[in-house]
């Protein structure tokens, strides 16, 4: 028998499934149970290949709660049935027909979450806060038909008295105005951002006929075995970086292009064609890239991002700004924001240390340049909606407002006239953007306003992650102390965490690993070869010997401890001679220099 919580806890649960899991609310849902217990089940038609794993189901359940929490109003609409279909597609229709002869349609509405038609005289809670949680009972997946069944227990809020309403009665007293069109958009498709011309919506979860559920966000990266990048570049709607495009680098540059491109280490990118036929015509493009200050040591693959950028400047020969987001990690961190500062300067070392030309690089903290950062962020600002902002990155009804302003932040420094000193008032100066495929997100968002600002779109070039000690399935943790290599670590501790933790892809013993060779796509010690051996001879030549059983893990350990001493060391030496006089230089707003 429904209850108007059970229907609640329903409704709240299927718009749940669809912003995690991804799959268009029109006609999913196939079936609903109410028992006994509070207990109800919820069956639903999926795109997924394979079950959902726990981490997804519980962020399914948590962003249910989190609506939850926010106390949403449970509105209802008399919507003529042409009308409906017209704005909002199939989005309010389970999978069973409503029948031709009804004509007004009666639609609940939960802002953001679910838009459904409902029987006239069902009863629902007017308010999300009726329903305190829900909690997960059991899951079951049927492959064949990727029908989802959940069944979750609901607890009704014995604080909070919230009127019980029927439908039709509610939508014929209610005096708001009809969910938008454009505020419907998100549902129709799962998660997404409309009117992005480059990206399908982004997913923060998705999965598809690889049957792998991964999560990236600039937040979590989350994967069953290892990041699938084709799906990424799949699911972002960016390009592959080809042999064409590396070679027509390799004729710009009159060099060859930096190994980590060729190892497809960097893999994709927006527009660098473009760029490069900017460039060709003499017009310079300007570097962005930035770091959040979240830890004092920084570890290698911190490392990568600017390595990487400090030889486009070099062989761009072209201007650089670097973003200190000490504001984002003071709002998503448990940091005081004067730490989140500190580390900030802390961080700049390092990063000088990588080389970086003085007269052509500004390095700025948010927190200390947002005067002159401030009008471009507004101009992004205004251009960008709640239901965009929540699509791409996945902000629930909890998450603090600083969050939800932040994109604009990270998306400012894309446009030059951010930076009218630095940038010599040149307002229009085309972006390049190196960075970790995670940032991807926010730059979509600013491609999408540039135009709108009748501004260049800044291009990009996108890394993979570096992985962790123990294998592929995450980025590092710059909390994890075993889990990476820091720049401050000592030729004995790099020794031992390669030795002790460094995941391998060799056979179990001499015999086998003589007969069968090393699995190189798993092995710790050969994948961060790939990242820090440069020279490309050896690393075939050990490539070769390692995956024919000739060479053993522990001879390609040592080599990776030989070659992370030598960089860790050198690092160490060219940072102890950053003085805090550089340190100010390099942040001071002031006129870069660089030839045209
Ligand atoms: N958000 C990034 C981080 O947490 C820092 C960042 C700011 C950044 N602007 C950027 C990274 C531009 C790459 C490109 O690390």
């Amino acid at each position: 028998m429904a209850t108007p919580h059970g229907s609640l806890a329903i409704n709240v649960l299927k718009g749940a499934l669809v912003k995690v899991l991804g799959f268009p609310t029109g006609r999913s849902t196939i079936g609903v149970k109410h028992s006994e217990g509070n207990k109800v089940r919820l069956t639903v038609k999926t795109n997924l290949e394979s079950k959902p794993n726990d981490s997804l189901m519980l962020k399914v359940i948590e962003v249910a709660n989190a609506q939850f929490r926010a106390a949403l109003p449970v509105q209802f609409f008399n919507v003529p049935r042409d009308e409906a279909e017209k704005a909002y597609g199939e989005c309010m229709y389970d999978k069973f027909e409503v029948p031709a002869e009804i004509q007004t349609l009666t639609v609940l509405y939960i802002d953001g979450l679910n838009l459904n038609c409902v029987r006239p005289e069902a009863e629902y809670p007017s308010n999300t806060s009726a329903v305190s949680e829900i909690q997960l009972k059991k899951i079951k997946f049927q492959t064949s038909k990727k029908q989802l069944e959940v069944q979750v227990i609901f607890v009704p809020n014995s604080g909070a008295s919230v009127p019980v309403v029927k439908a039709l009665q509610a939508a014929t007293e209610n005096t708001a105005a009809k969910p938008s069109a454009e505020a419907i958009a998100p549902l129709v498709t799962g998660t997404g951002m409309q009117g992005v011309d480059d990206a399908p919506p982004a997913p923060s979860a998705s999965n598809d006929g690889g049957g792998k559920k991964q999560v990236v966000t600039p937040w979590v990266v989350q994967s069953d075995d290892g990041v699938d990048y084709n799906k990424l570049i799949k699911d972002y709607g960016s390009q592959p970086i080809s042999d064409e495009l590396i070679q027509r680098m390799e004729k710009i540059i009159g060099q060859p292009a930096h190994p980590w491109i060729k190892r497809g280490i960097y893999f994709s990118h927006r527009d660098l064609n473009n760029m490069l036929d900017m460039y060709e015509k003499g017009i310079k493009f300007y570097l962005y890239t930035g770091r959040g200050p979240s830890s004092e040591a920084l570890h290698l693959g911190h490392l990568l991002p600017f390595m990487f950028t400090k030889w486009l400047q070099d062989v761009f020969n072209c201007p650089l700004v670097i973003q200190l987001t000490d504001d984002e990690k003071f709002l998503w961190k448990d940091l005081a924001l004067e730490e989140c500062h500190r580390l900030g300067y802390e961080n700049t070392k390092d990063i000088i240390a990588m080389g970086f030309d003085i007269k052509k690089t500004f390095i700025f903290s948010d927190l200390d340049y947002i005067q002159h950062l401030y009008p471009t962020v507004l101009e992004i600002q205004k251009r960008v909606t709640f239901n965009q902002a929540r699509g791409i990155f996945g902000f629930t009804d909890s998450d603090n407002i600083g969050k939800q302003a932040f994109p604009a932040m990270q998306a400012a420094p894309s446009f030059s006239k951010a930076f009218k000193i630095p940038l010599k008032g040149l307002k229009n100066m085309p972006c390049l953007i190196p960075c970790a495929i995670d940032q991807d997100p926010y730059f979509r968002m600013t491609r999408d306003v540039a135009p709108r600002m009748k501004l260049h779109k800044p291009a990009l070039i996108h890394c993979k992650f570096f992985p962790a000690l123990q294998g592929q399935n995450t980025k590092m943790s710059a909390s994890a102390q075993n889990t990476a290599v820091y720049c401050t670590d000592t030729d004995k501790q790099i020794k031992k965490k390669i030795n002790k933790h460094a995941f391998s892809g060799g056979q179990e013993t001499l015999e086998l690993q003589r007969e069968l060779g090393a699995n190189l796509d798993v092995d710790i010690p050969y994948q961060w070869l790939r990242f820090f051996l440069m020279d490309d001879d050896r690393l075939e030549e050990i490539a070769t010997k390692y995956s024919s059983g000739e060479m053993l893990t522990g001879e390609v350990k040592k080599e990776l401890i030989g070659v992370l001493q030598k960089l860790v060391k050198n690092h160490q030496e060219k940072r102890a001679a950053v003085t805090d006089e550089m340190v100010k230089e390099f942040m001071r707003v002031r006129e870069l220099e660089w030839e045209d």
